[in-house]
């Protein structure tokens, strides 16, 4: 397998362990910007991260020797919300985990090519795989809350795991902040030391979404968040998404066109055929993939004449 000789060192790559770093220098003063919406939160400050451009460079994938993406390039910008389509199996998820390094999880996994944040690439190998991770959330087709868990608790889970440190104080104003961008806090105030799973399907999606916004990352990958959900959990998921979009680089995989037309900025089209690996036939302004698409694979596909 020739072509894979320019594979990016995925294993054994995570670089140096990661050091303990506090909500405050998580929230330090390069990261400090007024509130979203200006007293609303009344002298807690509202702290955002800048969101970030991610650009994919020519991204192959193989799972063993089973290629499943071909030198797929893509520029995802900062504050807008990019869709992945295309019909199963074309390699929209395993894209989306590449851009996290989740991908390197399968031990048959590899990858060439590179993912740049801002134009430092995350394969970097000095750099921190869980480094990228707090950088690059996900949020899942199935709402994967810790079921036991209380909201609160759920929320602030990815602190601990990230290594922050943080005090009462911080964490209750962070849990506030994030259950409110993430739409689900008038519901839940009341109830934050309830368990996670006690929520509905859409509640506990929004969970998942807060819990993801907690540790700042400055892109969000969805994949098919709405999947699992009834029409109205999912238009109050789509609201978020729009909400979000000026403080997270949004990219969300979904299979409705209607969504993908409603919640992006630009599509990208990925298709796979006949065996052969995934590649994006077509990308551009959601608009224009809509109305006036170049490939008449993209017309078919978001008419839905297939897939
Ligand atoms: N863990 C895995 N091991 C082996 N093959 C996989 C694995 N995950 C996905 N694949 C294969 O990779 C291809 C792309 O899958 P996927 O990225 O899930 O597509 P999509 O999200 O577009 O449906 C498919 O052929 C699938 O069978
Ligand atoms: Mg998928």
């Amino acid at each position: 397998m020739s072509d894979t000789t320019d594979t990016t060192g995925v294993k054994g790559t995570a670089g140096p362990a990661d050091e303990t770093v506090s909500l405050g220098e998580l929230l330090g003063p390069t990261t400090r910007m007024p509130a979203v919406k200006p007293g609303r939160r009344r002298g807690a400050a509202t702290v955002l991260s800048a969101p970030a451009t991610l650009e994919a460079d020519a991204i192959s994938a193989w799972f063993g020797d089973h290629k499943v993406l071909e030198r797929v390039s893509l520029t995802m910008p900062a504050r807008k919300v990019t869709a992945l389509i295309g019909p199963s199996g074309c390699g929209k998820s395993t894209f989306l985990r590449i851009l996290n390094r989740m991908h390197e999880l399968v031990g048959s996994a590899s990858l060439a090519g590179r993912v740049l944040l801002d134009g430092d690439d995350i394969y970097d190998r000095g750099r921190r795989i869980t480094h990228a991770r707090r950088e690059i959330g996900m949020v899942f087709q199935k709402p994967n809350p810790f079921p036991a868990m209380s909201i609160y608790d759920n929320v602030t889970a990815g602190l601990k795991l990230g290594g922050v440190k943080a005090g009462r104080e911080d964490k209750d104003r962070l849990v506030e902040e994030c259950l409110t961008k993430a739409g689900l806090w008038k519901e839940v105030r009341d109830r934050l030391r309830q368990p996670g799973g006690a929520l509905s399907g859409g509640q506990q999606q929004r969970l998942c979404i807060a819990r993801s916004l907690a540790v700042r990352p400055r892109v969000l990958l969805m994949d098919e968040p709405c999947s699992a959900l009834d029409p109205t959990s999912t238009r109050r998921i789509e609201e978020t998404i729009h909400e979000l979009s000026e403080e997270v680089t949004i990219v969300i995989v979904t299979h409705n066109m209607q969504q993908a037309a409603r919640v992006s900025d630009q599509c990208a089209f990925f298709l796979a055929e006949q065996g052969t690996p995934g590649v994006i036939v077509e990308h551009g302004p959601t608009d224009a993939m809509f109305n006036s698409p170049q490939d008449s694979r993209t017309s078919d596909y978001v008419q839905g004449r297939f897939g």
